[in-house]
């Protein structure tokens, strides 16, 4: 479970002016212009006419008549809270929407394509349990293919592997909620969710150790950074976020996130054996509305926002922009195949995909009563395997003219 940022997203005209800021800080950044579009995605690793400069995270969300690809009844790798469908949520509409791009066209994901492109390669998501979301995801889409057999070293869920037998494909999940070295200190704590000791210069060996053979080793934080924390830098205490302890200086979020982003990508920069490609995977919000995550706050909308409707504010952006500054030093460096998959802006446009009370049966008791954190399995994050899709495309089409592409 995870305590989520608080956050309304409020439709009013007074934000306008917020949103046109927020404009002005991000697009900039990205917006690159195309003149034409990716139109086909057929895989050919030779093919110089396809577009590699559009941007695919910014756009819209339109209705996708073919979805779902899957159902809770032919995918069994969907998390029992992320299962909207078995425990009741009414709707099925949040299920027929696909991401498109201001600038061309997304292909759809192509599980033998996909398969294809990962054939003797491995990919390792590494983060929270949205990052373990998004892997569920990807095994349910390629199931049409194949399904991945079990090859996990123990029965510990904190570290998942899973081999696509005919491809030879190894898919791993290392849960790192804070990415850097941390422990718990008192299950209890403050808020009663955990007190935490994140180590904040401090590498956490139980991934950072377990990369060499990664081909795309795909990072994610957030959610986890709100809980209450003590902030260790150089060994010693050097602040928190609301521990209650005497004489501890209160640091805000931000400064915790900034220092764990920063070491993690530290991480792979150091790691010799690392010869892959490190993506980030930007935060995806929570859409808690009416109140906190533990305050009776829900998500009961029930269609995307349009464009312009949703804005990322307050401590949501602060930790995208982190994310991105972050992210912009550590590729400087030139060591790593450094990418961003920016799933942002078209997350923060989808208040409706969440669990909200449907991840459990009504009388069950859990910490998050409703999820505006996680994605329902099918859902909207399934769009993420064509984002990463069109990545690795890409990747594969430099390997090509790299003259390291082996033909399969
Ligand atoms: C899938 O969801 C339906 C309701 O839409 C439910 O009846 C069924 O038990 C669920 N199946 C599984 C395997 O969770
Ligand atoms: C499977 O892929 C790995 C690399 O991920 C490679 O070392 C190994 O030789 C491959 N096995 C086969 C049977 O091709
Ligand atoms: C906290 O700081 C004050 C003033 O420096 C000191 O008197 C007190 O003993 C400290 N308390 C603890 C628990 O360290
Ligand atoms: C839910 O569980 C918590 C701790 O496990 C307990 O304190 C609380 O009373 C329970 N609530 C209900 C409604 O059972």
């Amino acid at each position: 479970m995870e305590l989520p940022v608080n956050k309304g997203i409020l439709n009013t005209a007074i934000l306008v002016s917020i949103a046109l800021i927020t404009a002005t800080l991000i697009y900039p950044v990205f917006h690159q212009k195309t003149s034409s579009s990716v139109s086909t995605y057929f895989y050919n690793a030779a093919d110089d006419t396809s577009q590699d400069g559009c941007n695919i995270f910014t756009g819209e969300w339109v209705p996708d008549p073919d979805a779902p690809y899957y159902t809770n009844n032919t995918c069994w790798a969907i998390h029992e809270h992320q299962n909207c469908m078995k425990y009741g949520r009414p709707d099925s509409d949040f299920i027929k929407w696909k991401w498109k791009p201001e600038d061309c066209d997304l292909p759809s994901f192509n599980p033998s394509h996909f398969l294809h492109m990962l054939r003797d390669k491995s990919m390792a998501f590494v983060g929270d349990s949205v990052g373990r979301n998004q892997m569920q995801s990807m095994i349910c889409l390629l199931s049409k293919v194949e399904y991945p057999i079990d090859d996990s070293p123990t029965s510990d869920e904190q570290f998942k592997r899973w081999k696509y037998a005919d491809y030879n494909f190894t898919l791993e999940y290392f849960r790192s909620p804070f990415l850097v070295r941390s422990e718990e200190r008192d299950p209890d704590g403050p808020t009663h969710t955990g007190l935490f000791n994140l180590h904040l210069d401090e590498f956490d060996e139980s991934w950072t150790s377990h990369i060499d053979s990664v081909d795309y080793l795909v990072l994610n934080a957030g959610h986890w950074f709100t809980r209450p924390a003590v902030y260790y830098e150089n060994r010693r205490v050097a602040g928190c976020h609301f521990c209650q302890l005497p004489n501890t200086t209160d640091l805000p979020v931000s400064h915790a996130y900034r220092r764990a982003i920063r070491t993690a990508l530290r991480a792979v920069n150091s790691r010799r054996g690392f010869g892959g490609v490190a993506l980030l995977r930007t935060f995806a919000p929570s859409h808690f509305e009416g109140g906190l995550w533990n305050e009776g706050g829900d998500c009961v909308r029930r269609r995307p926002f349009r464009r312009g409707e949703a804005i990322l504010e307050g401590a949501d952006l602060d930790l995208y922009m982190i994310e991105l500054e972050e992210f912009r030093a550590a590729e400087k460096l030139g060591k790593k195949r450094w990418r961003l998959m920016d799933a942002t802006q078209a997350m923060v446009m989808r208040p409706d995909g969440h669990p909200s009370k449907y991840g459990h049966w009504p009388n069950q008791n859990v910490t998050l009563y409703n999820d505006c954190v996680h994605w329902c399995l099918p859902g909207p994050i399934d769009n993420w395997a064509q984002m990463l899709q069109h990545m690795i495309m890409l990747e594969a089409r430099r390997d090509y003219k790299d003259g390291f592409f082996k033909i399969q």
